[in-house]
């Protein structure tokens, strides 16, 4: 699998998830076997570019490349600035964002709403290859299947991308009127493999092993992308891994394994945010790591209540060690049915949230 000179390790992807696939969730999910990680959405407002949320969401320390940064705006000009920008400050793959969603993007025309207006989307596209081109950085494009139900268009605007020079597709198997809701098709994810000779990605849905090749063999696509599924669940990309190399399950991972990833991400966490947002924003990816443990929903309540960094690593250690003591894996009590849609808790105003757009 290759995104321009980039040789990626394998072709399975941990999706941007705004408010969740920081550096140290993305550094979590590659250390479990994904092949390749896209930072969350970096606005093109020059305006937020020195905030600190932006400046976190541009820190690649000690990150494994390729360095890929998504970029996320309305307008063509400044879309171009914002690649420059993020090149200068070390991506190695620029991605557009036209697959979000939430409604504050929507307002400002960002995101999957720039699927209505093909010229703009194309010019923006256009813009920003112009940019990054030279610097010998590919350039990527995230969509999802069409606006609404009746204007299902991903297949025009992929051919116009990768005319335009775009070096790889990503399709989220919905429309952007369906949000979150209903299931995601690969129909049309197959008509835009079929229909390209640049890599294409299959993303929505993927919640195991069994349907990342199910998806694969669907669409014929490159590579896939998973995003709610590796929430709280990061292994999944080393289950997945091993299930298409073999045809067999993987175990779930140890519970003394478990809680050491745990522990080391939560750290890198504060350290990236600071002990007191690092101790809130972390409450999320605890609550996704235990809630389908047995208690683990008693303990998620508790654990929201802890006021430091130090309670936190304390109580998860214990509870895992309690659990450790009945068990030796990791015992899921059922089999998620479908990926659940708790989004990020930080109220990014410009994140793909699923609840705010429910909203
Ligand atoms: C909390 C959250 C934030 C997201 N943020 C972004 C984003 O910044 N950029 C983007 O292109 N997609 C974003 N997405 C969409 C995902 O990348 C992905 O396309 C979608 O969740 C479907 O994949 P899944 O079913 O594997 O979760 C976000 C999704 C979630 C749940």
């Amino acid at each position: 699998m290759q995104i321009g000179p980039h040789r990626l390790a394998n072709h399975l992807f941990v999706a941007p998830m705004a408010g969740v696939t920081d550096r140290p969730f993305r550094q979590l999910c590659r250390r479990m076997g994904a092949g390749y990680a896209v930072s969350e959405m970096v606005t093109s407002r020059k305006d937020l570019w020195n905030s600190l949320k932006t400046s976190r969401r541009a820190n690649h320390e000690g990150e494994q490349g390729p360095i890929a940064v998504q970029i996320a705006g309305t307008d063509a000009p400044m879309m171009a600035e914002a690649a420059a920008y993020n090149i200068a400050r070390g991506a190695q793959i620029i991605d557009i964002n036209m697959g979000c969603p939430a409604k504050k993007v929507c307002s400002k025309w960002a995101g999957s709403a720039l699927m209505q207006d093909e010229p703009l989307a194309l010019e923006i596209v256009e813009a920003v290859v112009a940019a990054a081109a030279p610097q010998g950085v590919p350039v990527t494009l995230k969509m999802r299947t069409g606006w609404c139900e009746t204007e299902k268009n991903a297949v025009r605007i992929a051919q116009a991308a990768e005319n335009a020079g775009v070096a790889m597709v990503t399709v989220h198997g919905r429309t952007r009127e369906q949000g979150y809701k209903g299931a995601a098709e690969y129909t049309t994810i197959a008509a835009v493999k079929a229909a390209l000779r640049i890599p294409v990605v299959a993303n929505g849905d993927i919640d195991s092993p069994q349907k990342a090749k199910e998806v694969l063999a669907l669409t014929g696509a490159d590579a896939i992308m998973i995003g709610r599924a590796a929430q709280g669940r990061p292994w999944i990309f080393r289950e997945i891994a091993h299930f298409l190399a073999t045809g067999q399950e993987l175990p779930a991972p140890t519970v003394a394994e478990a809680s050491d990833w745990l522990v080391e991400h939560l750290l890198e966490h504060y350290s990236l945010y600071g002990s007191l947002t690092g101790m809130r924003t972390a409450r999320k990816h605890i609550g996704w790591a235990v809630r389908d443990l047995p208690g683990g929903e008693d303990f998620r309540q508790a654990m929201n209540r802890l006021e430091s960094c130090e309670a936190q690593i304390q109580a998860l250690q214990q509870w895992f060690a309690t659990l450790g003591a009945d068990y030796e894996r990791l015992p899921y009590l059922a089999k998620r049915e479908s990926p659940p849609t708790m989004a990020a808790t930080d109220n990014d105003d410009d994140d793909d949230d699923p609840k705010q757009q429910q909203e």
